[in-house]
């Protein structure tokens, strides 16, 4: 009881009260101690009154996979914001529930499915070499800017069609609409800038599907304007907060998956000589790089009515928190959870989520980090960090600000 008692407080401290707390990117080793004497002592943790922290990966795992848990998280919002769109990401299908997230769904899922996706390989290939023929020469590059960057902007914009002309200016207005995802965190100044380009990101995609729409052609926001299911085609606001969400969740992520990864192995010396020895393990890597250093760190929750989590009861309208770094921690499904192991087997991590709202762009996330290891350790070797890499001071979307390195390349 003692234990709970000064386990309510310390968390209530590290958690609660202005900014980030302990969610913070710098404090992430402070953070994974404190989940894993959470987990020891009081596992569904009441963090408040209306508050839970969950910790352990078969507790989070049931309440994602159970719709009863929904996602219509735009409970933080004030009423002003919301009235102004608040963001494009609360008005698509990831933060709806069924019958309308399936409907939504359903739509979009068959051109993200791994067998669609991996006909992308050679294009991916084609895009990465062309990225480290500028940069292999040279000896040194910012990984980030150079490479994880480029890359997945490059992907969904050839995947939505987005013209040439438009991408950097667009893929700005993303980084911005992102920011939103801190909401709670944010200074005024930020939240305003937030806000007004993510208007500015769907007004972009409301004019590009006007335009696409006389002129389909075999891309996806074609396919998504020309869809049909059970007579009803999705409408134009529908569209946009689609071609939104897909653009918006599918670069970000990805890029810091091959940031934080490639740091990771970075830290962990040897790893990366290993892996240019033993390219079989790259599947391996793709997944412990996901599960040790996550690039999407918080999953949320809503209860809609009195539930049970293990054996506590949450009450109707409690928010449910979920840390990456907690679940994926877990000894109980991971044997030496701290240990970064990229020949790790049976590695189920949760970075992707679980359940109806499952990451629809896994497969593309996994293939993109494996073609870019993949590439990059045939082409260069005695990779090193040539400075520090920080992390840019974002909550729920965790990525670095920059990653120098130097190398040699492969005869
Ligand atoms: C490492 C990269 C990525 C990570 C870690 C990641 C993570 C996630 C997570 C955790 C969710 C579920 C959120 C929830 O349960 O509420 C999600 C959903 C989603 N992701 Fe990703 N994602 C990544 C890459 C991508 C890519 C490349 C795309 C492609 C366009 C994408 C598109 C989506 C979409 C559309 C959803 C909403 C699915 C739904 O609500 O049914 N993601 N992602």
């Amino acid at each position: 009881m003692f234990d709970k008692m000064k386990l309510q407080m310390k968390a209530g401290m590290a958690f609660g009260g202005a900014g980030a707390g302990l969610f913070a990117p710098d404090r992430i080793d402070e953070a994974i101690a404190l989940y894993d004497e959470i987990r020891n002592v009081d596992p569904v943790f009441k963090l408040d009154s209306h508050t839970w922290l969950l910790t352990r990966y078969d507790d989070a795992k049931a309440v994602l996979r159970d719709t009863r848990f929904s996602n219509n998280d735009g409970s933080d919002v004030s009423d002003a914001d919301a009235n102004q769109g608040y963001h494009t990401l609360t008005r698509s299908m990831l933060y709806l529930d069924p019958p309308d997230h399936t409907r939504l769904r359903r739509l979009v899922q068959q051109a993200f499915q791994p067998r669609h996706i991996n006909q992308l390989e050679g294009a991916i290939e084609e895009a990465v070499d062309g990225l480290l023929d500028a940069a292999v020469p040279k000896g040194h590059m910012d990984l980030m800017a150079e490479l994880a960057h480029p890359l997945p902007v490059w992907v969904i914009c050839t995947m939505l069609d987005v013209p040439l002309e438009d991408r950097d200016e667009i893929q700005a207005l993303a980084v911005d609409s992102a920011l939103l995802l801190d909401y709670e965190f944010l200074d005024e100044e930020t939240r305003e800038r937030g806000l007004k380009n993510s208007l500015a990101l769907r007004a972009y995609f409301d004019d590009l599907i006007d335009k696409r729409r006389a002129n389909l052609g075999d891309d996806i926001l074609s396919g998504l304007i020309a869809a049909e299911t059970d007579g009803e085609r999705l409408t134009q606001d529908e569209l946009v907060s689609m071609a939104d969400l897909l653009f918006v969740a599918g670069h970000e992520t990805t890029v810091n998956l091959i940031g934080n990864g490639t740091r990771a192995m970075l830290d962990h010396p040897g790893t990366l000589e290993r892996l240019a020895a033993e390219p079989d393990l790259i599947p391996s890597a793709v997944e412990e790089c996901l599960r040790y250093t996550p690039s999407v760190t918080l999953n949320s929750r809503i209860a809609t009515e009195n539930l049970p989590i293990a054996d506590k009861t949450v009450e109707k309208g409690s928010y449910i928190i979920i840390p990456t770094d907690a679940i994926n921690r877990d000894p109980v499904r991971f044997p030496d959870p701290h240990r970064f192991d990229i020949a790790r087997t049976d590695n189920a991590q949760l970075t992707f989520g679980i359940g109806p709202h499952i990451c629809l762009g896994a497969a593309l996330a996994r293939l993109e980090a494996k073609v870019t290891w993949r590439k990059l350790l045939a082409r260069v070797k005695d990779i090193q960090a040539t400075g520090p890499s920080p992390w840019r001071p974002h909550v729920s979307l965790r990525g670095l600000e920059c990653l120098n390195v130097s190398f040699t390349a492969v005869a």
